[in-house]
């Protein structure tokens, strides 16, 4: 990577161990994120995309301090998190949730969910709380009536306003939004898109940008990493990448976007339920689906390639 990120995942890997069903089984775990690395600038949003269950919240909240890495380091302004107090973590970096409601508190008015992080975290006098909770309720397109409200009162689209005005009482500088859109009605989805968009700018956040949906991730991301299977298979500028993909999986998944004209015949590729993921063994985890798997593919884990500058592949084809 040739610029030093704000944000900088090194190495990051994740396995859950897999319950053992008979007691002589050997111990097996699920690698849900393997040797993930990215780095994302200040100011910039960058995205994580792939199909369900390829690593990306696990990556989230891995970065977030909620899901201890199996190994790796996340960087954080140039410290390593490790070494930054839980307090000093919350005041940079902040989380928006898919399902808002999950994470507000259904017996407090909207006013104390707001002003909670500042208590918790002792800040200002109650006068200068309530004058920023104030300000971050006019933020995101609410008047002051909603300082009154219950979440249960609230519309999806104003339950997550509410969770980025949460998330963004402490100012923190880099924000990691999981699927924040996905339970949302399409039209009310441009609307909070372009509140984060609104924010990002007035405040230079930083955003770790988590989707499954491409009109999404195109719409919001300056560059991503696809995710197959817990590794980052491509990744660069969004917009160099859904013009050129050049990852086999990349050019699958980005085939399925209906306005895209990607030359090539999806129906060539194996589908989930053909293979079997043991059939890797080491190699390549997208050979099973591969119609340019190579005998090396099966067994010799591809290297990652920087073949232009900042567009990064992992595949033997390169
Ligand atoms: N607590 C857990 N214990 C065991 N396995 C887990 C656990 N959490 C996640 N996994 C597994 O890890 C893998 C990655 O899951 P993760 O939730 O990170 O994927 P995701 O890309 O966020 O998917 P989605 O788009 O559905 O949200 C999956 O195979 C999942 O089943
Ligand atoms: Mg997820």
């Amino acid at each position: 990577m040739s610029q030093t990120g704000f944000v900088q995942v090194k190495n990051l890997c994740k396995y859950y161990p897999v319950p053992k069903k008979k007691f002589w089984e050997k111990k097996s775990y699920v690698r849900a994120v393997e040797h993930v690395s990215f780095s994302i600038k200040k100011g910039e949003t960058f995205g994580l995309v792939g199909e369900s269950g390829c690593g990306k919240s696990t990556t989230g909240f891995m970065i977030n301090g909620l899901l201890k890495p199996t190994s790796g380091e996340i960087n954080l302004d140039s410290k390593d998190i490790q070494s930054i107090k839980e307090k000093e973590i919350r005041e940079k970096m902040q989380f928006v949730f898919q399902d808002p409601y999950a994470s507000l508190n259904p017996k407090k008015k909207i006013g104390w969910i707001l002003e909670e992080p500042l208590l918790i975290h002792k800040k200002y006098s109650k006068e200068e709380r309530q004058k920023k909770v104030s300000q971050m309720i006019e933020l995101v397109g609410f008047d002051e009536s909603f300082k009154n409200r219950y979440p249960h009162e609230l519309s999806g689209g104003q339950r997550q306003r509410v969770g980025i005005a949460r998330a963004l009482m402490l100012s923190p500088e880099f924000i990691i939004a999981d699927e924040p859109v996905s339970a949302l009605d399409v039209s009310v989805q441009a609307q909070i898109l372009n509140l984060l968009k609104e924010l990002q700018s007035k405040f230079n956040l930083t955003y770790l940008f988590i989707s499954h949906d491409l009109n999404v991730v195109h719409y919001m991301c300056d560059r991503i990493g696809v995710m197959y299977l817990g590794k980052i298979v491509e990744q660069g500028a969004v917009e160099e990448i859904y013009k050129n993909p050049q990852h086999p999986y990349t050019k699958l998944l980005l085939s399925s976007i209906p306005s895209k004209d990607i030359n090539f015949d999806e129906n060539q590729f194996f589908s989930k339920e053909e293979i079997s993921i043991e059939d890797h063994k080491g190699g390549c985890t997208f050979y099973p689906r591969c119609p340019y798997g190579m005998e090396k593919c099966k067994n010799i884990l591809p290297k990652i390639k920087e073949i232009e500058k900042e567009h990064l592949i992992a595949c033997h084809l390169y």
